[in-house]
C-alpha cells in the first residue's frame, strides 16, 4: 500500500503555506530577523505541538509565522513546501495562505504575494508543477477587515484563483462573511471555506448557500445530517479532508470511528490533504498511509480519493483527464 500511495501522482487542495513552516526554519528566520519567540530551541517549540483543539493550534501557528518578514522569507518557505510536495509526488496544489495574519504585523501585501508567486513560478518552470493561489480570510476577524484585504489584493488579481475562509470556526459562522463572498463571487473568483471542522452541519449548509463555496474544507460534521450527506453526494461537492489534522486537533479520536469507507462507497467526493503538515506529523503521503491503515481502505478506495483530488481541483478538464489516465496506469 505504501509504495502504491507514493507512486500515485496526487493533487493537494487543502494545505496552508504557513502550516508548512517547519520548526527548524521557524528558528532560522527568528534568528535572522531578530524576532524572539517564547521557545529556546527547536525541540522546545516541537514539544509545544500538543493540541487539544483548533484554537490551541492556531495560537502557536500565528505566533510562529510572526518571524516571516521579507519577500525572500516567503519565497524560501514556499520553495521548501514545494520541494516536500514534489517528494510526495504532488503534481498540482491549490495553495492556501493567510494575508491578514501578515498585514496585521505590518507586512506589505506585495512582500508575501511576490515571494509566494515567484517560488510557484520557478517550480512550475523547473518541475512542471501546476498551482493555484487561494488567499483565505480569517474568520475570527470582521467582515470589514476581510473586505479591506480583498481590495488590497486587487493589484495581484491575476495571480489569484479563488478565496477561502479559515481560522476559528466556533462563534464565527459563515453568515458573518456573506457580503464579502458575494463580492468575491461577483469578481469571478472561485470560493471555498472551512466548515464542519469544529462546528455542526449548519455551517456546511451556510458555506454552500451563503458563501457560494464550491468545496468544503474538512466537513467532518456532515455525518450528523443525512439530508446534507445526500445533497453533497448528489451535487458532487468535494470535501477536502485532513486525517492527521483531525487527530492532532482532537476533532476525531481515531480514524477507525469515522465512516470514510462508507462515505466513499456512497459516492461522497472525499479528497485527502495535509492541512498544516509541519504541525500535524506528516505530509500528503503520510496522511494517505495512515488513513489506509486505520480506516482499512483498499488500494481502490485510496485511488478513488486521489482521483477525487483531481476532479475537485481548479484545473481545466484536459488536465484532470490527463492525470486520471496517469493514475489508471499505475499498477496496484
Ligand atoms: N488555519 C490553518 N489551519 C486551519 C484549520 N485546520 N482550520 C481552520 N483554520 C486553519
Ligand atoms: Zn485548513
Amino acid at each position: 500500500m505504501t509504495d502504491y500511495i507514493k507512486k500515485l501522482p496526487k493533487s493537494e487542495l487543502h494545505v496552508h503555506l504557513e502550516g508548512t513552516f517547519e520548526p527548524k526554519q521557524v528558528f532560522e528566520f527568528s534568528k535572522k530577523n531578530n524576532i524572539s519567540l517564547p521557545y529556546k530551541t527547536t525541540e522546545d517549540l516541537k514539544a509545544a505541538y500538543k493540541f487539544d483543539c483548533l484554537q490551541s493550534f492556531l495560537d502557536i501557528y500565528y505566533l510562529s509565522m510572526s518571524v516571516l518578514i521579507t519577500e525572500q522569507d516567503f519565497f524560501e518557505l514556499t520553495m521548501s513546501y514545494l520541494k516536500k510536495a514534489r517528494e510526495n509526488n504532488v503534481v498540482h496544489v491549490d495553495l492556501f495562505f493567510d494575508p491578514q495574519a501578515h498585514t496585521a504585523r505590518g507586512i506589505k501585501v506585495a512582500t508575501f504575494m511576490n515571494g509566494i508567486s515567484k517560488a510557484c513560478i520557478e517550480h512550475k518552470k523547473r518541475y512542471g508543477l501546476s498551482y493555484n493561489l487561494i488567499p483565505c480570510f480569517l474568520r475570527h476577524l470582521s467582515e470589514k477587515s476581510g473586505i479591506k484585504i480583498f481590495k488590497e489584493l486587487k493589484p495581484f488579481s491575476n495571480a489569484i484563483t479563488g478565496f477561502g475562509l479559515d481560522s476559528g470556526e466556533k462563534n464565527n459562522p459563515p453568515k458573518k462573511f456573506k457580503h464579502l463572498f458575494q463580492m468575491v463571487k461577483e469578481k469571478g473568483y472561485r470560493c471555498v471555506s472551512h466548515a464542519g471542522e469544529e462546528a455542526g452541519p449548519q455551517n456546511i449548509w451556510d458555506s454552500l448557500n451563503l458563501l457560494n463555496s464550491e468545496r468544503i474544507d474538512h466537513g467532518i460534521s456532515l455525518i450528523d445530517d443525512p439530508k446534507l450527506l445526500s445533497y453533497l453526494r448528489e451535487k458532487n461537492i468535494p470535501l477536502t479532508m485532513c486525517p492527521l489534522s483531525n487527530l492532532s486537533l482532537k476533532v476525531l479520536d481515531n480514524l477507525s470511528d469515522y465512516p470514510f469507507r462508507e462515505l466513499l462507497k456512497l459516492g461522497v467526493m472525499i479528497t485527502i490533504n495535509s492541512d498544516d503538515p509541519a504541525y500535524f506529523g506528516g505530509y500528503l503521503n503520510d496522511n494517505l498511509i495512515r488513513l489506509a491503515k486505520d480506516a482499512h481502505l483498499t488500494k481502490n478506495e485510496i485511488k478513488k480519493t486521489v482521483i477525487n483530488g483531481f476532479k475537485g481541483a481548479f484545473l481545466p478538464d484536459e488536465k484532470i483527464d490527463y492525470w486520471i489516465r496517469k493514475i489508471n496506469e499505475i499498477e496496484q
